[in-house]
């Protein structure tokens, strides 16, 4: 597990309340972003010239023709090449690529697995401002790669696990006097679930000890909980700043499977992560399962809300099967878990 990288210029602690550190662009990108624009620009007037419009607009419907044809002119695999390049020039390292650039810009001369079908799947990922658009201003990028890192499909927003946040709620309240409080929130995003939780912790088990940490497979998400930045997202940046600065949390860089145990928790907390897309391999939830026993203490609850859709059921009743063969007592819906550790 890997905490925010120091701040180069000046002490500031990434959850300070003046403009936070940002570490980007890492290196002078300006060569770079130029060819791309030039290449890309050019790429645009051929398609002006030889294809019919329209051009992408939200909600245009992309039927496959209209996607090879954006194919032929536009190639997906290329374009996100030309990203993925300019996301290695200005982040701080290869790390730091969203997962949907990563492993495109392959120096092996393998092809690569593309995350979109076609330009316009990946444009219908983007927010307005970015969709659509093929070159791109200095002032776009930091943009743009937090839109790859924190696409609207996570939906990681306050609110979304009401019976969670009400078992919470139950357990904070009655949190014996001066006994450390420690949540593990697993796969927390850009930070605002552990955040709401956290406040709730601080407001109803106010004699304990509280400590909150929040780990996730994104890097640059891992900046944006610190920062409390959203720069894709302006609406949702204000509710993740308007939370106390003063909260006891901090966001690392780890992954649900092999996190290193970041010492010991009375509560875990991962939400829509576990039984879904990203995490519902036997030997992934195995992994994950066996790491929430490392890291609990002897009576340590691990709690999973999720709202993925009515195909995810095999999955989370798989997780429940897994979690009771390793001794883990489960109670609630497989929309909303509840384990406890085994003894
Ligand atoms: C659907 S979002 C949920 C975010 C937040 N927990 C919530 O419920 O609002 C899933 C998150 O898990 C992160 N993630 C994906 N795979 C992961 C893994 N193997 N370990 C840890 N985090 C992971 C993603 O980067 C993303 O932020």
């Amino acid at each position: 597990m890997s905490a925010l990288p120091a701040c180069p210029n000046h002490n500031m602690s990434p959850n300070a309340d003046s403009a936070p550190c940002a570490p980007f662009p890492a290196r002078d990108i300006s060569d770079l972003l130029a060819r791309h624009n030039r290449l890309w620009s050019e790429r645009r007037q051929c398609w002006c010239a030889s294809a019919p419009p329209p051009w992408w607009a939200r909600g245009l419907v992309i039927s496959p023709e209209l996607r090879g044809r954006y194919e032929s002119y536009l190639p997906a695999g290329e374009y996100l090449a030309s990203i993925a390049r300019l996301a290695e020039a200005f982040l701080p390292d290869a790390s730091w690529l969203p997962s949907v650039l990563q492993n495109l810009t392959s120096h092996s001369g393998a092809p690569a697995a593309l995350p979109y079908a076609s330009i316009a799947d990946y444009w219908a990922t983007l927010p307005d401002g970015l969709a659509g658009k093929l070159c791109l201003s200095a002032d776009e990028l930091l943009p743009l790669f937090c839109a790859l890192a924190d696409p609207p499909r996570y939906g990681t927003i306050t609110g979304r696990y009401p019976e969670q946040l009400a078992e919470l709620d139950a357990l904070f309240r009655h949190w014996p006097t001066q006994t450390p409080l420690r949540i593990l929130d697993i796969g927390c995003g850009v930070g605002l679930n552990t955040l709401e939780i956290a406040t709730r912790a601080v407001t109803l088990a106010t004699q304990a000890k509280l400590s909150v940490t929040g780990i996730t497979a994104e890097r640059l998400e891992v900046w944006m909980a610190g920062a409390r930045r959203l720069p894709h997202d302006p609406q949702r940046e204000k509710t993740l700043r308007a939370f106390p600065r003063e909260l006891p949390v901090i966001f690392a860089h780890a992954r649900a499977e092999d996190f290193a145990r970041p010492g010991q928790f009375d509560i875990a907390i991962c939400n829509g992560l576990a039984g879904g897309r990203f995490l519902h391999q036997h030997a992934q939830i195995s992994a994950f399962l066996d790491r929430c026993a490392k890291a609990l203490t002897h009576a340590g609850r691990l709690f999973l809300a999720n709202r993925f859709h009515d195909g995810h059921h095999k999955q989370l009743d798989a997780l429940a099967v897994i979690a009771r063969d390793k001794g883990w007592n489960c109670t609630g819906s497989p929309h909303n878990l509840c384990l406890q550790a085994p003894l």
